[in-house]
Parts: C-alpha cells; sequence; structure tokens
C-alpha cells in the first residue's frame, strides 16, 4: 500500500494576460501550497479496475472525478494492466479555489508511479497532467513556482517566508469556468507578479504583503458579494494581507504570530462554516 499527502495551494498572484484560440486564458500566477492535506492510499488490484473509495456528498467516485482521470491516463499511457483501489480523505474543502482535486489528482500521478513500479521522473509526470487539468503540474511538486501558459509551465521559486494562513470558504462552491467565462479582460487590475517574485527572493515578509493581487478576485466578487464581504472581515481582523485565491470563493489571509491567527480564526467563524488555520509550506 502506498501513501501519499495532497497538499491545498493558494494564489499569492493571479494575472490573466489574454484568451488564446483553445479557449484558454494565458496565465502568469504565483501559486505556493499550505499545510490543508487531503490524505490518499493506493492499493493495487488485480481486475484492472480503477475504484474511489470516497466519503464526501459532494465528491463523485467515478470517471468525474480528477484521482480516477489520472490513473485511467496512467494506465493507458505506461500501458498497465493492474488497477487500484484508491481511499481518499478530504480536508481541502471543494469548488473553493484551493486546488483539491488538482492536488489530488497529483497525488494519484506520484502514488501510482510507485505503486506500478514506473518510476518515471516528476518532470514527466507534470507533463502528462496538464492534459487533464491546469493546475495538476504544479500539484506534482507542490512548494512555490511561477506557472505559465494555462499554468503548466513551471518555474520553481524559493519558498515564502513563514506566516501564519488563516483560510476561509463562504459556503457557496464556485466554478472555474464560470468566472473565467465573466472575465473582462478590459476591466483587469494591475497584478504585482514582479513584486511578488522579488518578495520571494528576498525573503521580505512585508515585501510579499504588499504584492498579492488576483485579477479574477473582482469577477468572483461581482457574481458572489459574500466574498468580498467576507474579504472586508478579514481584513478588518487584524491580517497583514488578504486574498481570493484562484477563481474563489476561499479568501486567506497572513499573520505572523499564532495568537493572531487564532484572533482571525474567531472573527471569521460566524461567518462561514468552512475555517482553517495553516502555515505556509511553500
Ligand atoms: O484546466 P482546467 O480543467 O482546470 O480548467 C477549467 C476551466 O477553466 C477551463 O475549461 C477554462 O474555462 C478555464 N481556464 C481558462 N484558462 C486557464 C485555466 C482554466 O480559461 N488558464
Amino acid at each position: 500500500m502506498i501513501y501519499e499527502t495532497a497538499p491545498a495551494k493558494i494564489n499569492l498572484t493571479l494575472d490573466t494576460l489574454y484568451k488564446r484560440d483553445d479557449g484558454y486564458h494565458e496565465v502568469e500566477m504565483i501559486m505556493t501550497t499550505i499545510d490543508i492535506n487531503d490524505r490518499l492510499t493506493f492499493e493495487t488490484r488485480e481486475d484492472g479496475e480503477i475504484v474511489i473509495d470516497v466519503e464526501h456528498n459532494f465528491v463523485p467516485s467515478d470517471h468525474r472525478n480528477l484521482a480516477y482521470k489520472a490513473a485511467k491516463l496512467m494506465q493507458d499511457k505506461y500501458n498497465i494492466k493492474q488497477g487500484v483501489t484508491i481511499s481518499l480523505e478530504k480536508s481541502i474543502p471543494i469548488s473553493a479555489g484551493l486546488a483539491g482535486g488538482s492536488s489530488d489528482a497529483a497525488a494519484t500521478f506520484r502514488g501510482l508511479n510507485e505503486l506500478w513500479g514506473i518510476n518515471d521522473s516528476l518532470e514527466a509526470l507534470s507533463e502528462l497532467a496538464s492534459e487533464i487539468g491546469s493546475d495538476i503540474s504544479f500539484c506534482i511538486y507542490g512548494k512555490t513556482a511561477l506557472c505559465r501558459g494555462r499554468g503548466e509551465q513551471l518555474t520553481h521559486l524559493p519558498k515564502p517566508p513563514s506566516a501564519w494562513v488563516v483560510v476561509a470558504k463562504p459556503d457557496i462552491g464556485v466554478s472555474t469556468p464560470e468566472i473565467y467565462g465573466a472575465l473582462d479582460l478590459n476591466e483587469t487590475i494591475e497584478v504585482p507578479t514582479k513584486a511578488c517574485l522579488e518578495a520571494l527572493e528576498t525573503g521580505d515578509y512585508e515585501m510579499l504583503c504588499q504584492s498579492l493581487g488576483n485579477s479574477l478576485e473582482s469577477v468572483t466578487m461581482h457574481l458572489y458579494p459574500e466574498v468580498e464581504k467576507l474579504k472586508n472581515t478579514m481584513q478588518n481582523s487584524g491580517v497583514d494581507a488578504a486574498l481570493m485565491s484562484g477563481s474563489g470563493p476561499t479568501v486567506y489571509g497572513f499573520v505572523q504570530k499564532e495568537r493572531q491567527a487564532k484572533q482571525v480564526y474567531n472573527a471569521l467563524m460566524g461567518c462561514c462554516n468552512d475555517v482553517f488555520i495553516a502555515r505556509l509550506l511553500g
């Protein structure tokens, strides 16, 4: 049996540059991992089937699950006759902007690479992963990276300075295609990607807090005003910086002391069910 953890990611930046001929948006985003983890186990089956064992009302256990798609792709690409039972224990909120499904898929690529004795490089897995989702290539490595193209072209970056992250998700799920579909590229904000890169290079926490930006944030806030309300509440509760992650609706905030993290956590508990205190892993 193989065990893998699948950490959540947050966007320090997300800039949408232009719409491509293939319908995707060319993006530039800096992503990093936090210690909210799904847990997966992988067990070989001799009947060739892919079986997902998950107890969660909103997580499908069939071919719609990204972990299933990852396992199927591995079977086809490496001509594997064996199957697998994947047990999935969710902690990362779903449809949240935290790449929970993508991270589960990435853990599946890593886990099956070992379970089935494929032993291909992370680089090869990362390239293969982009066939089933834009954020999975990043999740193969986790850590911190500048992600370009659809999100699959990675440049690895130094890890961020240590900080507590309070993560809160309003009680709604947001669909990424819906948000990209509502994006007007003439109305996007300037995203401080360069400053964020510099903050990571120098390990400067204050500068990092000044260099967060997400051009999808206003789009999601326009459709779901509760996201803006949550960000305001977070900012008023004393975080050093706050931002929506990915296409939302999760908002995160940085603080340096555990005591402050608890204070922010308490302030947010009244407005949503999913509130976490985490650390930047990077
Ligand atoms: O690649 P993934 O399946 O995660 O993307 C989901 C949807 O998000 C795409 O179908 C597309 O509508 C949108 N998207 C985009 N540009 C990206 C990534 C995703 O428009 N770079």
